[in-house]
C-alpha cells in the first residue's frame, strides 16, 4: 500500500505541550492525521497522511443523521530504548472490523488500519510523551459519508486516525474513583449495539453520567437491560470484582464491549496465579460481598482508563466503600504488570507489544 505523505514545513509544526503530566485526556492534538476513503466500485483509495484539519463533509452524510460511526482507541508508548511500542493493535483492527459489519459499514482492512497507524505514529514520534503514566492515544474513526437522506447504509466512507498525547483518563489519576450504580437508565440491551464501539453508545450514556457527576460520582456502573440486576460495564471501561485471589468480570453476553485491556487482564491474572471468571455477577452479590468482606477490591479496565481502582459503589441510597477507598494490592499488582509490559519495561511473554 502506498501512503501519500504531505509533510508540513518545520515552522508550521506545533510546539509540544510543556508539562505532559498536565495533559489530561484528548485535549491536545498532533500535527498530522491519516485519511483513506471507501468509494463504491473502487474500494479503499487515497491513503494519505496530511495536516490535521477540519473535515469537509456533506451535511446529509449518513454519520450525521443515522449514526453510522465507529471508532477505536489504542496507545503508543515510548519504550526505554527509544522504540515506539503499540499494544495489541491487531486486536483493535479486528474489533473495528466487527463493529463495521454490525453497522453495515465498509470494514477497514486490517493491513490498511495497521499501516496507516504505524506510519502516522512514526511520523509523529516526537509527540509520544515520556513522563510516567503518559502515552500517545490513537483514535481511529470510520464514518459513513455520502449525500442522501434515506435510511440506508452509506455508499462512501471516510476512515481517519488522529493522535492525542495523554496523561490519566480520570482527573483522580491512579486513585480510586466512585461509581453510581444506575438503575433508571440503561446502556445497552442484548441484540443491540452495546458490544460494538459506536458513538451512539456513548451519547446514550451522557445524561446518566452527568446526573451522577452532579451528585459527586465519577461515573456510572450500568446494569443489564433485562433484569436491572447484573453488573455490566462503566462505558469507559469494563469492570472487575476481586474476591481474595479470585477475579470476576461480567461475561460478554452481547451488550458489553469486548475490551482488549479486559482480555489482557484476564490472561495476565491467570498467569499470576489468580482464578479469573467471566460470568454474570449480580449487584446483590457485589453488595453482599462488600458487606461480609469477601469482595476485597474492584477496578475497571480500558485503553484510556488502563486499570482504574474503584473506591466506592453507591447503590440504592447507600454508599459502599471498597478497600477503604485505597488502591488494593491485587489492583496494584495487575496495574504494575500491565504497564510494565506496555511501556517495554518488562518482558512480554504474551507477545502483545509490537
Ligand atoms: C478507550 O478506552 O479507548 C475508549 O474508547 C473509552 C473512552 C475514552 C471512550
Amino acid at each position: 500500500m502506498n501512503i501519500t505523505v504531505e509533510r508540513l514545513p518545520e515552522q508550521e509544526l506545533k510546539p509540544l505541550f510543556a508539562d505532559p503530566t498536565q495533559l489530561g485526556f484528548g485535549k491536545v492534538f498532533t500535527d498530522y492525521m491519516f485519511t483513506a476513503y471507501y468509494r463504491k466500485g473502487q474500494g479503499w483509495v487515497e491513503p494519505k497522511i496530511s495536516k490535521l484539519k477540519a473535515l469537509q463533509i456533506d451535511p446529509a452524510a449518513v454519520a450525521l443523521h443515522y449514526s453510522q460511526e465507529i471508532f477505536e482507541g489504542l496507545k503508543a508508548y515510548a519504550g526505554p530504548d527509544g522504540r515506539i511500542l503499540l499494544f495489541r493493535p491487531e486486536q483493535n483492527a479486528r474489533r473495528m472490523y466487527a463493529s463495521a459489519e454490525r453497522l453495515c459499514m465498509a470494514p477497514v482492512p486490517e493491513e490498511l488500519f495497521l499501516q496507516g497507524i504505524t506510519d502516522l505514529v512514526n511520523l509523529e514520534k516526537r509527540w509520544i510523551p515520556k513522563a510516567p503514566g503518559t502515552s500517545l492515544y490513537i483514535r481511529p474513526t470510520l464514518i459513513g459519508t455520502g449525500d442522501a437522506l434515506g435510511v440506508h447504509p452509506a455508499d462512501e466512507y471516510l476512515f481517519y486516525v488522529i493522535l492525542t498525547p495523554v496523561a490519566a483518563y480520570y482527573k483522580e489519576g491512579f486513585k480510586p474513583i466512585s461509581l453510581y450504580v444506575e438503575e433508571h437508565y440503561i446502556r445497552a440491551a442484548v441484540g443491540g449495539v452495546g458490544n460494538v464501539k459506536t458513538g451512539g453508545n456513548y451519547a446514550a450514556s451522557l445524561l446518566a453520567a452527568a446526573k451522577a457527576q452532579e451528585k459527586g460520582f465519577s461515573q456510572v456502573l450500568w446494569l443489564d437491560a433485562k433484569e436491572n440486576r447484573y453488573a455490566e460495564e462503566v462505558g469507559s471501561m469494563n469492570m472487575f470484582f476481586v474476591f481474595g485471589r479470585k477475579l470476576v468480570t461480567p461475561n460478554l453476553g452481547g451488550s458489553i464491549l469486548p475490551g482488549i485491556t479486559r482480555a489482557s487482564v484476564l490472561e495476565l491474572a491467570r498467569s499470576l496465579g489468580y482464578e479469573a471468571e467471566e460470568r454474570p455477577i449480580g449487584i446483590d452479590e457485589v453488595i453482599a460481598g462488600l458487606q461480609d468482606g469477601t469482595l476485597t477490591e474492584a477496578f475497571g479496565s480500558g485503553t484510556a482508563a488502563v486499570i482504574s481502582p474503584v473506591g466506592s459503589l453507591f447503590y440504592q441510597d447507600q454508599n459502599h466503600v471498597i478497600h477503604g477507598n485505597q488502591v488494593g494490592p491485587v489492583t496494584q499488582q495487575l496495574y504494575d504488570r500491565l504497564v510494565d509490559i506496555q511501556y517495554g519495561r518488562a518482558e512480554d511473554p504474551f507477545g502483545w507489544v509490537r
